[in-house]
């Protein structure tokens, strides 16, 4: 190892868990009980949370196909036997990724920064004519830099947040005609880590206040969670669940965009401190598939189990995520059904 590697690796070891909001620091998170506990961990991986589990006739879709968690997602529930539809920014790097898995893909282009593409992406979907059976809303962007706006909504916001909502709304009639189906929203801890304290700040969205992307990122995570929330509410009685997920500090390309001192030395020295995809997935792809989970909607996972979550937070804040709904309904007038 040279200097620089090492200069490198120490940064991104201490940073990067800081910056993605998964430093052990912070509440304490225990399993919830009362939800069904299951036997896998930290340790555990994607192909292990569904071994044995036949997934033919199947039909499942994952955002961000094309890397890390998304891809990782996609390969293991092809593998069981789910035909997948996997979304890549191009048509070109979703057909990529969807050709290098063994089993039934079909790649579709969504860009969740343009609520238009989330648009045709919707129809496209609809085109299939399948009922979807598993919705993972992955795909996601830490841009670690300035403020920027996507049609006037700051860009993290928009991605992880606002074109997940326009994509569920107008699939729900696809998902809706699944006997039973399961919408899995890829969240993350930086919700209660590093969102702003008031939680969403709902007058800073534009761009109006001041920029902190750890935060926009926290604050982008914490409305994947409240979105999850109030869609179980609104789902209730009917044959659709959702739940959000932290996967763990896993080492994909989520900091590609960080200075060069954090994203090459988390290339390098990452394995050190975080999951594997294959760990890293294990979380999505078991809430997704486990057959014990049946009907269980609203909660919130971290490494394989439901978990209550100490300390003052608002992932479970029933009046924020009600409010972000209507937010959502007003950020994107023209775009849903
Ligand atoms: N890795 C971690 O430690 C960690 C921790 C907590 C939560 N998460 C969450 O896990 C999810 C997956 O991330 P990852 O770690 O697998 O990172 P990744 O390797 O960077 O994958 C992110 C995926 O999202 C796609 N994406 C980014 N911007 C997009 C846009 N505007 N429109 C459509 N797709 C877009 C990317 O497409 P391109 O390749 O074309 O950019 C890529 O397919 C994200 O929601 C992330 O927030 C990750």
């Amino acid at each position: 190892m040279n200097r620089r590697q090492f200069l490198y690796g120490a940064t991104a070891v201490a940073t990067m868990p800081i910056l993605v909001g998964c430093s052990e620091n912070g509440p304490i998170v225990t399993i919830d009980n009362s939800y069904p506990v299951g036997r896998y961990s930290a340790a555990s991986t994607a192909e292990e949370v569904t071994l044995g589990l036949d997934l033919t006739g199947k039909t499942a879709m994952v955002t961000g196909c094309n890397s890390g968690l998304g891809l990782e997602t996609m390969r293991v529930l092809a593998l069981r036997g789910a035909h997948v539809i996997g979304t890549g920014r191009t048509l070109e790097k979703a057909t990529k990724a969807c050709s290098g898995v063994t089993g039934i893909t079909t790649p579709v282009v969504l860009e969740l920064s343009s609520l238009q593409s989330v648009v045709e992406c919707a129809d496209t979907v609809a085109a299939l004519g399948l009922p979807i059976d598993i919705l993972v809303c992955n795909a996601g962007v830490n841009t670690f830099g300035k403020l920027e706006l996507v049609n006037g909504v700051e860009k993290i916001f928009a991605v992880n947040y606002l074109g997940h909502f326009v994509l569920v709304n107008r699939l729900m009639p696809l998902l809706k005609k699944a006997q039973a189906s399961r919408i899995v929203n890829v969240g993350s801890k930086s919700a209660y880590v590093q969102a702003p304290a008031v939680g969403i700040d709902f007058d800073n969205l534009r761009g109006e206040g001041l920029f902190d992307s750890q935060e926009a990122y926290g604050r982008s995570k914490l409305a994947n969670a409240l979105f999850s929330l109030e869609l179980a509410t609104r789902l209730r009685g009917s044959s659709v669940t959702s739940n959000v997920i932290h996967p763990g500090l896993v080492k994909t390309k989520i900091a590609r965009t960080a200075p060069a001192v954090i994203s090459k030395g988390f290339d390098w020295f990452g394995g050190l401190i975080a999951k594997t995809p294959q760990e890293g997935a294990a979380t999505q792809v078991y809430v997704a598939t486990n057959p014990a989970l049946e009907g269980v909607s609203g909660a919130y996972f971290e490494d394989c189990n439901a978990v209550m979550v100490s300390g003052e937070h608002h992932i479970f804040d029933k009046p924020m995520a009600e409010r972000l709904w209507a937010t959502g309904e007003e950020m994107a007038e023209g775009y849903l059904i």
